[in-house]
């Protein structure tokens, strides 16, 4: 093996032989302006193969068609195989896809496939600082970043690109959103330049970099005295600037923009509107055909626990809604998922429903933030899922939006300096069904799923529908022992792992759960802070009326008694408790589940899942306990069904 095929196996993933396949006779046959990519078809087959046997009798033809931009087919021919892209990216995209369903376990001759993306921009965003740490990183340091300079890896770069691309990613930025002082500067020289040649090692896998960039870089690194965006200065400063990078960077995707958020200066800060900081910026990049993500997390993190009236989960539609319409064309509204931060169940947040004529991006977190750290087991793919079909609109599901107003999937990356991409290796479930999903959001959870564990082990029937099992599992279960029914929060500050029921009560970050000695939650229908009415009807009805509000956002939308009664006749403080002694329950199952499967996985893995399973149950337990002590504490009663609560 020499040493690029023995590289291109290292890493990645899932484009390794998981089966013994067996190798074809064949020639690939390509036009020389696709050399890359008849070269990664080459690799590819060379490590599921072991090696490729050269014979005119079976032709592997590799070819720009008139399909879909970024489409292709994959097409069995007589005495031959067909793969078409509708341009070289395209084909790049068929290369990889044919390999993964190799990789698959799938015989060449049966492979059919006609696929296009849905959505335009799919994009990884790194949260990773330019010291090397990397902001909510749970998988090592930054594969960019050491000591506030570029520092990489140029094979494991390499690597990366090819293993973002093989599932469909066209976009990656490389810096946290949180930029400061010296990541500012990633938009001028010295830095640029670093940035440049690392754009490079991304461009020949069809994937175009972005840049955070900081909204007061006027001041740092212009030198004004103000980063008002109708400043005349500060315009001109966003147009030289961008005219600078561009030149290096001539394919660069754009910027990303946190502003007027968690302590970052913004437009709001002059008086000026999200709109106004938006187009200035994005005026700049418009020349060069550059887009300006803009971010919607925007809230009053300065919130007085005291202060009932202010309702966070309503500030980001109180920014953007009233200004829907007056964002550049080059602008694209970033907006997570659902209004609060990320939360195991939280509705889909109202802007999407609300924004008519504004270009839009959904935000994912593929990094496990309150989702369990890739220590414990969480299957996103579910969740999103669940996400993207949630009617928002007059029987209209968020997907069906995708590709018409919702121009961008983005994903805050999961990823890390760990040998294995995500530390956990089953964390990389998520990254893989993030990128599939981006590109097709019909697939399902089960379906993503299933295809990831068949390109990942090598076991055998039995093992694979563990795998499965485990993982389509592994939401409702860590959702049930931690925060259920969209109540939400309930961890330690800051670190946003286990158990601290109070930790954010009485904090100004704006989550409060507000139990009492009767009840818990707090009001957002139309008589309570009016959250539901940023919905159209009849959504505003349905999450309006706790008969009619989806159980599992219950206390996401409605104050509950104790002793309020769920469809099933339980109390509501009986739920609670059963739910945790289940879910602690269900964490032992994950881990015998495991551990049943020793031998059929690779002992390296083996070993490194079940030391976070174990841990996992620990923290299931510990959340278990403290919560349902909580209850009793607060209400006297106890478990109808007898089991230990600790008092
Ligand atoms: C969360 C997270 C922060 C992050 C922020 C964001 O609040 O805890 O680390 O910076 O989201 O999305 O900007």
């Amino acid at each position: 093996m020499d040493h690029a095929e023995r590289i291109y196996s290292e890493y990645n993933a899932w484009l390794q032989p998981k089966f013994s396949l067996e190798p074809k006779a064949l020639q690939i046959s390509a036009s020389s302006d696709v050399d890359f990519i008849h070269q990664e078809c080459r690799l590819g087959l060379i490590r599921l193969w072991g090696g490729i046997q050269e014979s005119a009798e079976y032709t592997l033809r590799l070819k720009v068609d008139d399909l879909e931009h970024e489409g292709f087919s994959l097409t069995p021919l007589e005495n031959g195989y067909e793969i078409a892209g509708g341009s070289k990216k395209g084909l790049l995209y068929g290369v990889y896809r044919f390999l993964s369903r190799l990789a698959g376990g799938e015989s060449m001759e049966k492979i059919q496939e006609h696929s296009a993306p849905q959505v335009d921009y799919r994009i990884i965003n790194h949260w990773d600082n330019m010291d090397g740490r990397i902001e909510r990183g749970y998988a090592g340091h930054s594969f960019f970043f050491r000591n506030n300079k570029f520092d990489y890896d140029e094979e494991r770069i390499t690597n990366y690109a090819r293993l973002m691309a093989s599932i469909g990613i066209n976009g990656i930025c490389i810096n946290n959103v949180n930029v400061n002082r010296v990541s500012a500067g990633l938009i001028a020289e010295p830095l640029l330049s670093d940035l440049a040649e690392l754009a490079a090692r991304f461009r020949p896998f069809g994937i175009r970099l972005l840049v955070s960039v900081h909204f007061d870089a006027p001041m740092i690194i212009g030198g004004l005295t103000t980063s008002d965006p109708l400043d005349e200065g500060v315009m001109e400063f966003w147009k030289a600037q961008s005219a600078v990078v561009y030149d290096k960077i001539p394919d660069l995707l754009g910027y990303l923009v946190k502003a007027d958020s968690e302590f970052r200066g913004g437009p709001e800060e002059f008086g000026r509107t999200q709109a106004d900081g938006a187009n200035t910026i994005a005026a700049a990049v418009a020349p060069f055909g550059g887009v300006v993500f803009w971010r919607c997390f925007v809230y009053n993190c300065q919130q007085d626990w005291r202060d009932t009236q202010t309702d966070r989960p309503m500030a980001a539609y109180k920014h953007f809604q009233p200004l829907d319409g007056k964002f550049d064309r080059n602008v694209i509204l970033q907006i997570k998922n659902g209004p609060l931060d990320f939360q195991t169940r939280e509705p889909v947040s109202p802007l999407f429903s609300s924004l008519k004529n504004t270009n839009e991006a959904i935000e994912f977190q593929i990094a496990q933030e309150y989702t369990g750290q890739q220590i414990d087991l969480y299957s996103l793919a579910v969740q999103w899922e669940e996400i993207l079909t949630t009617e928002v609109d007059k029987g209209k599901q968020l997907k069906s939006l995708l590709g018409r107003e919702i121009l961008a999937m983005t994903a805050v990356a999961n990823t890390g300096d760990n040998m294995n991409w995500t530390g956990n290796t089953l964390a990389q479930c998520n990254l893989y069904a993030f990128g599939r999903m981006a590109w097709n959001p019909e697939l399902t959870a089960k379906e993503l799923i299933r295809e990831w564990v068949r390109v990942t082990f090598d076991t055998d029937e039995h093992g694979r529908r563990t795998v499965e099992e485990m993982l389509l599992k592994s939401r409702g279960i860590y959702e049930s022992y931690t925060a259920p029914l969209g109540i939400g929060f309930m961890v330690n500050p800051s670190t946003h792992y286990g158990p601290n029921i109070d930790g954010y009560e009485f904090s100004n970050w704006g989550t409060y759960h507000r139990a009492s000695l009767e009840a818990i939650g707090i009001d957002r229908t139309s008589k309570g802070t009016g959250f539901t009415l940023q919905y159209p009807e009849p959504l505003q009805r349905m999450y309006d009326r706790i008969e009619s509000c989806p159980e599992e956002l219950l206390l996401f939308f409605h104050r509950v008694r104790y002793d309020y009664k769920m469809k099933d006749g339980r109390t509501l403080l009986q739920y609670i408790y059963d739910s945790h002694f289940e879910g602690a329950r269900q964490a032992e199952d994950l881990l015998q589940s495991w551990e049943g499967l020793e031998n059929r996985i690779p002992q390296e893995t083996y070993h490194s899942v079940k030391e976070r399973l174990k841990l996992q149950l620990l923290n299931a337990r510990e959340w278990r306990d403290q919560v349902n002590t909580f209850f009793y504490r607060k209400t006297g009663i106890d478990d109808e069904k007898g089991r230990k609560i600790y008092r």
